[in-house]
């Protein structure tokens, strides 16, 4: 969206040219920086704070045919992206806080980063095609394409009883321990410690989920990011953004999101009143609905 603003500065009235073609999110327009351009949905975003490296899975292409999946690291100082390699078809990224390690899964079971040789290592589960990986207490990971839930007991990994007859396509277990699943029925939350499965909403797909400094938990949506809207058992769009892939907070808070070939980063806005103000009155309008 551009927009012309006749600007009045220090009471010379000028005419300016200001693109706003930004983010509101929640409730504060910023500026999308591109930070790298040409992957295909990149999807699973995930920085790794020590390293300043942002791992994602995309989706490589021969034309407009999708040929394989890959992980991709790229320095947030640089820019300077590579492939991981060692891994066919990479697409999951799970990490391990308590021991800082990276786990990776694809066509052939799950991986383990290693940073000196900045390649993937196999870890398990040969033969096992990946979808998602989670680890917070215990490991768990989403088994492609019958999506079922896995977790790690005993040096084996099981089926998780309490979800054994249904599908699991997003998982994730917060700093509060409530569980969030997303399939293609719904997005559900698993409340802690009653552990009663509650619906949120099913008005959006799911594609990644991930929590702030201040345990504020964000659904990364296909046409935008939403916030748990609590105390109310629903959810609340924060940001309206085309077909957004994957959902990140950088080493300061700051939101990183992607869409389909492109990963932004918000950064404040000089404009940030005059194209919240625009932008606001254009949605009210109804045209950008
Ligand atoms: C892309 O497809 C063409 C035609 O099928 C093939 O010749 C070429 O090697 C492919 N390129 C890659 C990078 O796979
Ligand atoms: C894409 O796939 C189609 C059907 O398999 C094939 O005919 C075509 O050559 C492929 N294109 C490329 C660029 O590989
Ligand atoms: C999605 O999960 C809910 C419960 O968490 C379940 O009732 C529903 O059957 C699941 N949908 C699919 C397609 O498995």
């Amino acid at each position: 969206m551009h927009f012309l603003l006749l600007l009045s500065i220090s009471g010379v009235a000028s005419a300016e040219f200001i693109k706003c073609d930004g983010v509101i999110f929640r409730g504060v327009y910023f500026d999308k920086v591109p930070f790298v351009r040409n992957f295909y949905k990149p999807s699973n975003l995930f920085l790794h704070k020590f390293s300043g490296m942002l791992f994602f899975s995309n989706t490589v292409l021969n034309g407009t045919n999708i040929t394989d999946f890959t992980i991709t690291s790229c320095s947030v100082d640089s820019g300077r992206c590579t492939d991981v390699h060692g891994i066919p078809g990479g697409f999951a990224i799970g990490y391990d806080q308590g021991n800082d390690d990276v786990y990776l899964g694809g066509h052939d079971g799950i991986y383990k980063y290693n940073f000196v040789s900045r390649a993937a290592e196999f870890f398990g589960e040969e033969g096992k095609s990946i979808w998602s990986l989670f680890i917070r207490k215990n490991f768990y990971y989403i088994r492609y394409p019958e999506q079922k839930l896995y977790v790690y007991v005993d040096s084996a990994f099981v089926k998780v009883a309490e979800a054994y007859h249904f599908e699991v396509d997003i998982f994730y277990i917060s700093r509060q321990n409530d569980i969030y699943i997303a399939n293609k029925t719904a997005l559900y939350k698993i409340e802690h410690p009653s552990y009663t499965s509650i619906f949120l909403a099913d008005n959006f797909v799911v594609r990644q989920i991930v929590e702030d400094g201040f345990g504020d938990i964000y659904f990364c949506g296909n046409d935008g990011i939403y916030i748990e809207d609590k105390p109310a058992y629903g959810v609340k769009r924060v940001a309206k953004i085309d077909d957004a892939y994957g959902l990140v907070f950088d080493e300061n808070d700051q939101v990183m999101f992607s869409d389909r070939d492109t990963i932004y980063r918000l950064k404040q806005s000089p404009y940030s009143n005059e194209c919240f103000y625009a932008l606001s009155s254009y949605d009210q309008n109804g045209a950008n609905k």
